[in-house]
């Protein structure tokens, strides 16, 4: 298995609701949601899936389905290659795959010695050794501590800092241990560096604006009455999803004798859908994951 879909078969229920439905996985990964639900389309029905890594577009372009698609870009972008209201359901599974951890030459691992990339897509932008070596210090701990909810962003920055300034950080191994060997509590049940990575992670792929983006593309392109299913790993995601599909107050001019009102536009059909125990235990992985649907009025 190149990476364990999480929450596969209650996510891919939620979102095809007409087998004959014009579908978007948002985040191919290594096709584990796209090959559900290809598998359960009839052959009328279509799935569009994106990705802005070239190896998942690479993966999916083996896929030989008529009804599939894939479109290596941001789904930030969505909206550019869909109608407005053509679509019956959207999947979020947001995040890293398991593949980008494996692979040292992606950058992201902390444990496997690879050149400190951490981009999603690696032929745009440029790789986090090159941020970092250009970064303040004042910025590495804003980015830590924004990111990465890290209590000790300030010592672990100094160090970074300080370090760069004698010689480039070029590797992940040498972050890694930069960060365990200035961390306090030497024996934790995780890397001490975890926290640190997942937010130099999220910096540099801009996951939180592409993911706000995003949204407001979906709510475009979506037919009324069509889903939204997003898995999040982490607070920072899960509090834009929630955000997002709060129905916002319309407030009324003072000369118009009305009170301000509610305006709903999606309707929230399952909230905070965890992983059963024994998902868990074959993927661990899934433990952190939260799953919400919406369902556009
Ligand atoms: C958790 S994995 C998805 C796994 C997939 N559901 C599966 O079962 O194989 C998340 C994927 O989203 C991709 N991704 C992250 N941010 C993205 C973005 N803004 N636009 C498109 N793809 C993105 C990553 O490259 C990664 O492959």
């Amino acid at each position: 298995m190149l990476h364990f879909p999480v929450l596969l078969e209650e996510s891919v229920d939620f979102l095809l609701k007409d087998l004959n439905g014009n579908y978007i996985d948002c985040t191919f990964g290594r096709g584990g949601h796209s090959k559900l639900i290809l598998k359960k389309l009839s052959k009328k029905g279509s799935l569009t899936s994106m990705d802005k890594d070239p190896d998942a577009y690479k993966y999916a372009s083996k896929f030989k389905e008529k009804n599939f698609k894939i479109i290596n870009d941001s789904f930030k972008n969505l909206d550019k290659y869909f109608d407005r209201q053509s679509i019956d359901g959207i999947l979020y599974d947001l995040g890293t795959c398991s593949t980008h951890l494996d692979q040292a030459e992606r950058g992201f691992s902390l444990n496997k010695d690879g050149p400190l990339d951490m981009r999603f897509d690696n032929k745009q932008g440029f790789p986090l050794s090159e941020w970092l070596q250009n970064a303040s210090e004042e910025q590495i701990k804003e980015i830590i501590y924004n990111y990465g909810d890290e209590k000790h962003a300030k010592l672990i920055s100094k160090a970074i800092f300080k370090s760069k300034m004698k010689n480039k950080i070029i590797t992940t191994t040498q972050l890694s241990n930069i960060i365990r060997d200035t961390y306090p509590e030497k024996f934790k049940k995780i890397h001490p560096a975890t926290k640190s990575f997942q937010a130099f992670r999220i910096f540099l792929n801009n996951e939180l604006e592409e993911l706000k983006e995003s949204l407001k593309a979906a709510e475009k392109i979506l037919k009324q009455g069509g889903f939204i299913v997003t898995i999040a790993f982490h607070s920072l995601e899960d509090n834009i999803i929630k955000n997002f599909f709060k129905p916002s107050l319309v407030s009324f001019p003072k000369d118009i004798p009305l009170n301000n009102q509610q305006e709903k536009k999606f309707v929230c059909v399952a909230k905070k859908v965890r992983a059963s125990k024994d998902e868990i235990n074959i993927n661990p992985r899934s433990r952190s994951a939260i799953m919400r649907v919406f369902q556009k009025i």
